[in-house]
């Protein structure tokens, strides 16, 4: 819940307009990808360990929001299209995600909302697509109550209450309100952090981590087998997990410090590890199960090869499912792009298909942007 103490009571209630009123918002919101891993949940969408990410540029979900408010609406009426196809079991999750959030929202129950939404990039690609979607979607509630009810957040307060609004879409939507690098979970000694919503990285980062480049290979083009939320719930039982946990919030703290230093070598062999570990995670959950497919394991393969012999900063992370994220700073790119991804990586994909992502900037307002 969110308290008074987390400054982002609501209070919205006595401030509803009486007229009828119609109007239109919309958010542009970035994907993210994690280095420390968030898996393992409990309560209301809370992680068990800290994470840490950073947004991406290329991947958004845009989501524009049509409202009307008559006053007398006793339960909010949703209509929900992605890219144009009204598909009904993204319109029950949605309804119920916005069912979800009339203690933090009441003026919500008094709306009819039109929400269209739209990807720039494929379904099931290795990038999270919930991630962008919650975003977009809580940035745009969070906006429009400011102009149902009047009130005006402060920004601090404004992306905290889209952050932990995400959140409770999916964990790791909450990042994806902030650019660049963030961080979602308490962690010792980091003011403001909070396993409610997340924060950006209160220092900055060395200019080799300010421009990161993802490029996502596509491996598998079919549906995961086993989804993030029964992953996460596996690792109720998951006999190593407690120690997971733990060693998560030290990885965090590994490379809290190796970001802010000039030693991509240092950094890429604790984020390929890390990454490594939720994998082990998966085969030692009950009953165990693989998203990896042989041509991951090859690319993972190829990608240290290649950094071992011509020492170019690169690596990998990957999320879970199949697809490997190609990590390496801007400046290495072009040799990257053609010597690896096109020369070694791209024959593993799906259809020789590969996304090219880098850190971006963060969510943009499309509508009533002042
Ligand atoms: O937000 P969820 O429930 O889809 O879980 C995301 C889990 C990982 O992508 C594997 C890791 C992360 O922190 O994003």
């Amino acid at each position: 819940m969110l308290h008074s103490s987390d400054s982002l009571q609501n209070g919205a209630d006595s401030k509803l307009p009486f007229a009828e009123r119609s109007g239109k918002t919309g958010w542009e919101c970035p994907s993210n990808i994690a280095l420390v891993k968030y898996w393992g949940k409990h309560g209301q969408q809370l992680p068990m360990n800290p994470s840490l990410s950073f947004t991406l540029k290329e991947s958004v979900t845009r989501t524009l929001v049509a409202y009307h408010y008559d006053g007398k609406r006793k339960q909010p009426k949703i209509h929900f299209s992605l890219e144009g196809d009204r598909k009904g079991e993204f319109l029950e999750r949605i309804t119920h995600y916005i069912g979800m959030l009339q203690s933090y929202l009441p003026w919500i129950q008094g709306v009819e909302l039109t929400i269209e939404s739209s990807n720039t990039f494929p379904h099931s690609s290795g990038i999270a697509s919930s991630a962008s979607a919650y975003g977009a979607l809580a940035l745009a509630l969070v906006s429009l109550e400011e102009e149902l009810t009047g009130i005006k957040w402060t920004q601090d307060t404004f992306f905290r209450k889209a952050s932990y609004l995400a959140r409770l879409g999916s964990g790791s939507a909450c990042r994806s309100v902030y650019g660049g690098w963030t961080i979602w979970g308490k962690v010792q000694d980091l003011r403001g952090s909070s396993d409610t919503w997340a924060v950006p990285l209160p220092f900055a980062v060395h200019p080799l981590f300010q421009t990161l480049n993802d490029s996502v290979l596509i491996l598998d083009e079919d549906a995961k087998t086993v989804s993030s939320s029964q992953g996460h719930r596996l690792m109720e039982g998951n006999l190593f997990s407690v120690e997971r946990f733990r060693q998560a919030s030290t990885h965090l703290q590994i490379l809290l410090n190796l970001v802010s230093k000039d030693d991509w070598f240092a950094f890429i062999d604790w984020v390929e590890y890390e990454a490594l570990c939720l994998h082990a995670m998966m085969l030692t959950s009950f009953p165990g199960y693989i998203l990896l497919k042989p041509q991951s394991l090859e690319a993972l393969q190829r990608i240290r090869r290649y950094r071992d012999q011509t020492r170019v900063p690169v690596g990998f992370t990957i999320d879970a499912g199949a697809a490997v994220h190609v990590l390496y700073p801007e400046k290495e790119a072009g040799k990257v792009r053609t010597e690896l991804i096109q020369g070694q990586l791209a024959e593993l994909c799906a259809g020789g298909r590969v996304i090219h992502d880098t850190l971006g900037s963060g969510p943009v307002k499309l509508i009533g942007h002042e």
